[in-house]
């Protein structure tokens, strides 16, 4: 994603920046690690891994529910979190900050929730072709539930969703438009904010899953206008198992609770039960407190960089990367949309992907290979899977070289 360079762009010491990252400091396979795999999980720098052992060294005890100081210390940093992911997607208010598992979960929270009570028979969902698993199942099942009609964007050969046809497809029936902000498995950067005011003049609510786009550039719930906004910490260099769903207050506190339990209670008796306020209502049980943690400290490490410094960063390497690939011969990079992440998929002429993924990991490279989650765009391009490197701004041009270099030794290694 390219934004505007700003000031501080050149003064950034990116080898610096790597550097506090263990994990790509080791070899694989007797060979030093390069780690292109970002799109499944980033990995965490050190003052990330840092405030985990410090949570869990002296902090740990469980959250909102004890008077004693540690449980008080425990919920104040795990609260922080909220705190932070607000400003760093501009929530309205902490109420529309709501703690997940992940996208995952988010996206089953807002189908089971908001579809099981607003859905009718004959509404109609609007997916797209390059929807990951995540934002596809969940439609599916409250569709059938409901008796609702599940609708797909089609995308043209270079992975740019057909916008005409999206403005075809919408109409007084459509309930909800379901959208991916950046495709994992293309890269393609989706036209969200054209979406979101087109299905909003229908009166159609917005989801967008932003699970790809939110570590790699500046999203602004608020100036999009989406009503529901997902996405995961581990895919921004905090831990696995903890996500978030910005949601619209007045959205939010129009729909039940997903999931009932402890913390999301107000008053339990036998005969009836009331809820906890936003955001707690939809926060059962004892959260992954350290995972909470662990993503306050990478907010802080993401914005210590700057998110627009990180975006110009990858699309740099972005740049570098597919004018590399695109000149080894028999490579074909599958989604070549006009707009961009850091994200190229491909294949190699008569190579399973598996197997040249194989290859490339005894170089040390680590790319992900097959459907990367998301069936319908294979099926789309009539390929069982893809390679895909999927780039960081901790990644650099040596690590292009290196995935260049293996890429051409699997080619000769299956001559
Ligand atoms: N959706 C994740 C990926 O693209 C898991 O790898």
């Amino acid at each position: 994603m390219k934004t505007a360079q700003i000031d501080t762009y050149s003064t950034i010491n990116w080898k610096t920046i790597r550097n506090q990252f263990p994990v790509l400091q080791q070899e694989v396979n007797g060979k030093p690690l390069v780690y292109l795999d970002n799109g499944a999980s980033s990995q965490m720098p050190q003052p990330v891994i840092d405030r985990l052992n410090a949570y869990h060294s002296n902090e740990h005890a469980n959250v909102h529910r004890g008077i004693h100081s540690l449980s008080q210390k425990a919920t104040d940093a795990y609260e922080a979190t909220r705190e932070k992911v607000k400003d760093f997607i501009n929530a309205g208010s902490l109420e529309e900050v709501i703690f997940t598992t992940g996208t995952t979960d988010s996206i089953n929270l807002v189908a089971h929730s908001y579809g099981r009570t607003y859905l009718k028979e004959g509404d109609e969902i609007i997916v797209s072709q390059m929807e990951h698993h995540a934002n596809i199942v969940p439609w599916q099942m409250i569709a059938e539930q409901t008796g609702a009609v599940l609708k797909v964007i089609p995308m043209d050969e270079n992975g740019n969703l057909m916008m005409d046809a999206f403005h075809a497809i919408l109409s007084e029936k459509t309930a909800i438009v379901a959208i991916i902000h950046v495709s994992n498995a293309l890269g393609t950067i989706n036209p969200v904010e054209e979406i979101i005011e087109a299905a909003h003049a229908k009166n159609a609510v917005v989801l967008i899953d932003g699970a790809q786009s939110v570590p790699h550039t500046k999203v602004d719930v608020q100036a999009l206008d989406a009503d529901f906004y997902t996405f995961s910490a581990h895919k921004m260099c905090g831990p696995t198992g903890f996500g978030i769903l910005y949601g619209k207050k007045e959205l939010l506190n129009k729909i039940p609770p997903y999931r009932g339990g402890g913390d999301m209670i107000d008053k339990v008796t036998f005969e009836k039960t009331t809820y906890n306020d936003l955001p707690h209502k939809f926060e059962a049980g004892t959260p992954p407190i350290a995972a909470g943690i662990g993503l306050g400290a990478a907010i802080d490490f993401l914005n210590e960089i700057g998110m627009d410094n990180i975006a110009h960063r990858e699309a740099e390497l972005l740049e570098y990367a597919t004018k590399k690939l695109s000149a080894i011969e028999g490579l074909r990079i599958v989604g070549q949309a006009n707009q961009k992440a850091s994200v190229i998929s491909f294949l190699l002429d008569g190579i399973h992907p598996t197997d040249a993924g194989t290859i490339m990991d005894k170089e040390g490279i680590a790319v992900r290979t097959g459907h990367h989650c998301a069936q319908p765009v294979m099926d789309y391009y009539n390929i069982p899977g893809t390679l895909r490197a999927s780039i960081s701004f901790y990644n650099n041009e040596d690590d292009i070289d290196r995935l260049a270099e293996a890429i051409i030794y699997t080619k000769e290694f299956f001559v």
